[in-house]
């Protein structure tokens, strides 16, 4: 079974060609960073229009990398959501097009999901049937969930982020740093090597007592509203001079993200019970995170599956993998369906 997918719900232009649900037959991404880099943010009108722009030379390179015939594609699968509109509306238009020129099933993915069980990629994972129930945790720059994946296709709520996502906050860090967009890479870079010293910002915790936030358990939600202010308040008080001192206080930044991560996941397992973590999404890239994810791991005895890191930011290698994997809205639906920009797991 020969899945082509189709990722185009932020700022990458991807297509992907996998056999089965493990192998990558070819990945291709066009990211607009550079487009969106100079408004130090996505601009959604910009993302819509260069996926228009770009998609077709994408999917060409797909197909061509994988050595397949267009004929010998037997699905087509595309992110309906969450995303911006108008960005979601390229992808899914063009796969159904390609759907019923081929005359080829469609599969409608949640990006989220495809996130979720994107560890899945890596050639040493284990089945999901083998490691499933597992919580799975996704740090992206729209996202940072917890979840109890059972299966693919079925999967619980566990914990999320109050604000903002922990991409979006090292994106809103790196402007205050004067590091530039995207936020995530340019911190991790700054801050390699170099040590927080005695600075400390606040990892979120919620305040002592709270039990329940919007209903799910406080312990297992993040904050990063307060982390931020902490930055500015600090940037205003001590002004740093020089790279070193940027690079310091990068160093504490993103060490409290780590540091929030990390703490979230070890409650989620303690309470579960069960002994596996996944994860993935756009931050999950940050080697000092998968340093500390394996690290605690490693002490508690955790079998630890992160997603490998060229399938952590948004490509469609993943959005063809969860359709193999049966997480998709195939049959009849998925040639009906319109777009779900604000699209929740597990939600229709
Ligand atoms: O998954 P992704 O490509 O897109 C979304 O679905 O949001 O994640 C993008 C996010 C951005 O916020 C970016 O700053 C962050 O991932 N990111 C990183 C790193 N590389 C990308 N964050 C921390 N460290 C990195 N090395
Ligand atoms: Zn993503």
């Amino acid at each position: 079974m020969k899945i082509l997918g189709v990722e185009t719900s932020c700022d990458e232009t991807a297509a992907a060609v996998l056999r089965g649900a493990r192998q990558v037959l070819s990945n291709a991404v066009y990211s607009q960073v550079a487009l969106h880099g100079p408004h130090g943010g996505i601009v959604p009108e910009t993302a819509a229009r260069a996926h228009l722009e770009h998609l077709p030379r994408i999917l060409r390179e797909a197909v061509a990398q994988s050595g397949c015939a267009w004929e010998e594609i037997d699905r087509i699968a595309v992110t309906r959501g969450p995303g911006l509109a108008g960005a979601l509306i390229t992808g899914l238009s063009a796969a159904r097009g390609l759907a019923l020129r081929l005359d080829r099933p469609l599969s409608l993915v949640n990006h989220v999901e495809a996130h979720l069980l994107s560890p899945f990629l890596s050639p040493a994972a284990p089945d999901p049937e083998a490691f499933l129930p597992a919580p799975a945790l996704v740090v992206s720059g729209g996202h940072t969930v917890l979840y109890l994946l059972r299966a693919p296709g079925d999967a619980v709520l566990l914990g999320q982020t109050l604000d903002d996502a922990a991409g979006e906050a090292f994106d809103k860090a790196a402007r205050l740093l004067g590091l530039g967009y995207p936020g995530g890479p340019a911190i991790a870079r700054i801050a390699e090597g170099a040590s927080p010293g005695p600075i400390r910002f606040p990892t979120g915790r919620p305040r002592p007592g709270t039990r329940s936030l919007g209903g799910l358990h406080a312990e297992f939600c993040w904050s990063f509203s307060g982390l931020k202010t902490a930055l500015m308040r600090y940037l205003h008080e001590h002004p740093p001079r020089g790279t070193d001192a940027v690079a310091r206080i990068a160093a504490a930044f993103q060490e409290a993200i780590v540091t929030a991560i990390v703490e979230r996941c070890a409650a989620v397992v303690r309470h579960s019970g069960i002994r596996r973590l996944l994860a993935g999404g756009g931050v999950i890239v940050n080697a000092r995170l998968r340093k500390a994810l394996g690290d605690w791991a490693a002490e508690e005895g955790i079998a630890l599956l992160l997603a490998p890191s060229r399938y952590c930011g948004d490509n469609a290698a993943m959005i063809a993998a969860a359709a193999a994997l049966g997480a998709g809205i195939d049959g009849d639906a998925a040639m009906k369906l319109d777009i779900a920009p604000s699209w929740t797991v597990g939600t229709p």
